[in-house]
Order: structure tokens, then C-alpha cells, then sequence
């Protein structure tokens, strides 16, 4: 009697630890990742993927993460404003560490599209492959300058940063808009986080601090009961805006409905392509002041030395070619 029941146990006893198994497993819980990825095809992470919005706080997410085991959610999150990134780049030693670094930024952002704008008459294979790695929903574009503009003395990057333009104006021209923002980084500033953060809701045009310009520790839009009223800066007060092309965002909708607002070369000086362009879209009691009332610099206006090759010429090449 005995011997029968224990062979009777120790028969049901996988079936019960099997059952106790299933019981513990949570549906809701993503399986884990079989390989350690650091970089992913932009095709299997798509428009936003798995990663975690950076607007809420990991305080929140928990919160958030506890009721859920509570009862299931009732909807599903509305959809993020996508930020559209629009960066003009040119070929150069340090494109591709410019271009890592900000890659490396871009990736922590939820719902980021990056519009990357070669200075070339094609595109270039450097960056072609370095997109196809980056892991990040992208546009590769490219136009170049006109060798007539290419002087240190006029602004640049007018031609690429129109073409993000019109690219953004043609994708959207069939379909209401989606919640976008669009914002001009250039690939050799330094973004925080918490930028992302303030431009994504920004209503029309948004406006924050910029470091390490103008000839100063920093520039700033001017606030007063919420208001823009005037800009700290070094350098030409007079400028309508006086605002670096890294200190402002503009809602897909103003985008849309402004089609001819573009950077223009005829009459543009260096330091006038924000102002220029931004009276076509909007005036300056219009602007939505951003990190606190324009009291924090959350990006930086960073400029990368020129690269010492002196010695290339000196020494024999490489016997493999090695791109850099
Ligand atoms: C300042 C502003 O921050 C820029 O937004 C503005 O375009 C520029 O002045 C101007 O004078 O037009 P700065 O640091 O002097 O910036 O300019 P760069 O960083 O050298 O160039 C701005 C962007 O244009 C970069 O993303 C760069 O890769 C790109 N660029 C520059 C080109 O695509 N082609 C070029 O020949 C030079
Ligand atoms: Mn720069």
C-alpha cells in the first residue's frame, strides 16, 4: 500500500512541478533577449521599439509597473510625439566619431527619427554602413553645397537642412500629421537626455539655453511671466532671434503649415539662418520657454579640434585600409 502510493507521488510529482512552473510564468513579462545586442538593425527595432520613453521617471514606471500586477491597463499609453532630427554632416577625419556620438545619444530617445544629411553628391559608403548599424529609425539624404558657398565666411549646411525639410513636408503630405517636433542637431553638439524631454512637447515653437556660444559660457532666451522678452547673448543683440541653431524646436504641424518657410541663401550671413528662418514661422511672444523658464543649458554648442595628421604623410601606409 505504501510502496504503491509513493510510486503514485513520485509519478505526479513532475506534472504538479510543471503546472506550479506555468503558474509563476508572467504572460506580460518579454521573454529575455538569447544574444546581447549593443547594436540592432534598424528594421527589427522599428519606429520607437522596446525602448523606455525618457519621460517618465524610473519613480513613475515603477509606480506604473505595480498597479499593472494589480489589474490589467484600461488603454493603451497615447502615442509620443515622434522627434524628428534633422542633421546636416560632411565628410571629414572626425565625421564618424561625431556621428557615433550622437548615435549613441539618439538611441536612449523613445520615438526618435533621425534625418541625417550628407554634403555630397551621393551617398557616402561611411555612413551608409554606419546607419545600417546605428540602430535607429532613419532617413539618409544627401545634397551638396554649392562650391560657391562653401566659404568660412557664409553659413552652412542651408542646402542639407532643406532638404530635411522637404523630405518631412513629402512624407507627410497626404496624411493629418501625425504628433511630430522637429529639431536641427548638428553632429558635433553635445545633447542631454533631458532635452528630449522638454522639446517633445513643444505646442509651436519651443525655445531653451544654449552652452558654450556666442562667445560666452552660454546664450539664453530671456523669460518673463513665461514669456520670452529679450536674449542673453554675446553677440549681435540685434538679431531678431538671437538664438543658436541648437536652441529651438518647431512642431510638425507649423512645419506643414509654413511649406515655403526653408534657410535661405540670398542675403544670409553666419548667425542669421535661425533668425531668418525662424521669423518666417513664428514671432517671439509666440516662443514656449523650456528647461525651467530657460535656467538650465541641456545642450552645448560643442566644436571638435582639428585633427593632427601631420605624421600620415611621413610614414608608409597601412597594408589594410582602415576605416576611421
Ligand atoms: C554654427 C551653428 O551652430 C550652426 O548651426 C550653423 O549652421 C553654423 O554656425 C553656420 O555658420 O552656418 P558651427 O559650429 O560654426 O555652427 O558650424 P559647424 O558645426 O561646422 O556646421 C554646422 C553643421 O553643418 C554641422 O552638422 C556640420 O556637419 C554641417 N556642415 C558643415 C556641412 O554639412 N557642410 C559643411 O561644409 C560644413
Ligand atoms: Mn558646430
Amino acid at each position: 500500500m505504501k510502496s504503491a502510493l509513493c510510486s503514485r507521488f513520485f509519478i505526479l510529482l513532475p506534472w504538479i512541478l510543471i503546472v506550479i512552473i506555468m503558474l509563476d510564468v508572467d504572460p506580460r513579462r518579454p521573454a529575455p533577449q538569447l544574444t546581447s545586442r549593443p547594436y540592432f538593425s534598424p528594421h527589427t527595432v522599428g519606429c520607437g521599439g522596446s525602448r523606455v520613453p525618457l519621460r517618465r521617471s524610473s519613480l513613475g514606471r515603477d509606480a506604473a509597473e505595480k498597479r499593472n500586477e494589480s489589474r490589467p491597463p484600461l488603454q493603451p499609453e497615447p502615442r509620443l510625439p515622434t522627434i524628428y532630427a534633422i542633421t546636416p554632416t560632411y565628410s571629414r577625419p572626425v565625421q564618424k566619431a561625431e556621428l557615433t556620438r550622437l548615435a549613441n545619444t539618439f538611441r536612449q530617445v523613445a520615438q526618435l527619427h533621425w534625418i541625417l544629411v550628407e554634403d555630397r553628391a551621393t551617398r557616402s559608403e561611411l555612413v551608409s554602413s554606419f546607419l545600417e548599424r546605428a540602430g535607429l529609425p532613419n532617413t539618409h539624404l544627401h545634397v551638396p553645397t554649392p562650391r560657391r558657398y562653401k566659404r568660412p565666411w557664409l553659413p552652412r549646411a542651408t542646402e542639407q537642412r532643406n532638404a530635411g525639410l522637404a523630405w518631412l513636408r513629402q512624407r507627410h503630405q497626404h496624411q493629418s500629421a501625425q504628433p511630430g517636433v522637429l529639431f536641427f542637431a548638428d553632429d558635433d553638439n553635445t545633447y542631454s537626455l533631458e532635452l528630449f524631454q522638454e522639446m517633445r512637447t513643444t505646442r509651436k515653437v519651443s525655445v531653451w539655453p544654449v552652452g558654450l556660444v556666442g562667445g560666452r559660457r552660454y546664450e539664453r532666451p530671456l523669460v518673463k511671466n513665461g514669456k520670452v522678452v529679450g536674449w542673453y547673448t554675446g553677440w549681435r543683440e540685434d538679431r531678431p532671434f538671437a538664438i543658436d541653431m541648437a536652441g529651438f524646436a518647431v512642431s510638425l504641424q507649423v512645419i506643414l503649415s509654413n511649406p515655403k518657410a526653408v534657410f535661405k541663401r540670398r542675403g544670409s550671413q553666419p548667425g542669421m539662418q535661425e533668425s531668418d528662418f525662424l521669423k518666417q514661422i513664428t514671432t517671439v511672444e509666440e516662443l514656449e520657454p523650456k528647461a525651467s523658464n530657460c535656467t538650465k543649458v541641456l545642450v552645448w554648442h560643442t566644436r571638435t579640434e582639428k585633427v593632427n595628421l601631420a605624421n600620415e604623410p611621413k610614414y608608409h601606409l597601412d597594408t589594410v585600409n582602415i576605416e576611421v
